[in-house]
């Protein structure tokens, strides 16, 4: 019997293509630069299933392309890129890679916040340009993170791995999050649930750790980085939108924070150049990207594909109900 066939936009891994060869009739995407839209809807087509990353929107315009697709999986934990909604109406499974990636992005988030505050990207500078003339007593001075308070909005699984990291740091952890997590986790990782306005008051670094929903579009604005504490930092590792750019290049320049430190970005590939600044950290969306954790999230959506198109169900649904009454 002939293989179902599928579209991944990237080759993927040899992992991962191993799985998706097994079960499928794969046609991957293989030039450097991205598969344009015209491209995308000429080869999904005749595919039943699709691999897409954040970058590929799977909306009702691709869907309408694709008559005979039963799944698409994305290879990212965030589906901002994906309408769930659309799928479900058309009867096609969306999926994710939930889990996999929590604690290389806490690692990332860590990184970062590190670098921001020990001025890394400022020393490397300096040490590469042959201008440093040596050790001095107040160069590159930054801020100590040991000992200091880290809130955390958003205490999902990386909210928490974040958590963790912080004790042998001496830290204080407050978060917040729409729901309270429960108290054995609460004591577990020694943090304390407080409202927003608090932890922003509170908060020597602010780690944010939501994903991107209607309701966290824009939550950090002008009026959020005016309740920080000016020595405070801001870190995003979760998606771009999250925080309004432009308010958090006028809460830089005005110093009502002390600086910043970014993964992601509300235009990406565009960064603000109001966050082109010393005292902004600043990374091109890799807070996942390990080896180990980037093939483990291709062969994940690899196996949610292989597994809906032998009418099994795939682990990471994000629409289950589509797959019960397919
Ligand atoms: C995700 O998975 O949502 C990240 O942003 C990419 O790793």
């Amino acid at each position: 019997m002939a293989k179902p066939k599928v579209l991944a936009t990237r080759p993927l891994f040899p992992e991962a293509q191993k799985i998706l060869n097994a079960g499928c009739d794969a046609e991957y995407w293989t030039k450097r630069e991205r598969i344009s839209k015209e491209q995308l809807f000429r080869r999904i087509k005749d595919k039943e299933g699709l691999v897409c990353l954040l970058t590929e929107k799977v909306n009702e315009e691709l869907l309408s392309k694709a008559p005979k697709l039963r799944i698409a999986a994305n290879v990212a934990v965030g589906f901002d890129n994906i309408d769930v909604a659309a799928c479900t109406r058309r009867g096609v499974v969306a999926t994710n890679t939930p889990g996999v990636l929590d604690e290389t992005t806490a690692d990332f988030a860590w990184t970062l916040m590190m670098a921001v505050a020990r001025r890394i990207g400022e020393g490397e500078a300096l040490a590469r340009s042959g201008k440093w003339k040596g050790w001095d007593l107040d160069q590159l001075v930054g801020t100590d993170v040991w000992g200091k308070s880290l809130g955390i909005v958003g205490f999902g699984r990386i909210g928490r791995a974040m958590a963790r990291r912080a004790s042998g740091f001496q830290m204080k952890v407050i978060y917040t999050d729409a729901v309270r997590a429960p108290e054995a986790v609460e004591q577990e990782l020694h943090a304390e649930f407080c409202q927003m306005n608090d932890l922003l008051a509170r908060a020597d670094f602010v780690s944010v750790h939501v994903p991107l929903l209607p309701e966290t579009r824009g939550l950090f604005n002008g009026g959020r980085f005016a309740q920080m504490k000016p020595t405070a930092y801001l870190i995003n590792t979760s998606r771009g939108p999250v925080v309004e750019e432009a308010a958090l290049a006028v809460a830089l320049k005005k110093k009502q924070i002390a600086g910043a430190a970014l993964d992601v970005y509300e235009k990406e590939p565009k960064i603000h150049p109001g966050l082109k600044r010393p005292n902004v950290a600043l990374a091109p969306h890799i807070a996942s990207a390990s080896i180990e954790t980037r093939t483990k999230m291709a062969c994940m959506a690899a196996e949610n594909v292989v597994a809906c198109l032998s009418g099994r169900r795939p682990p990471n649904m994000l629409n289950p109900e589509v797959f019960k009454t397919s």
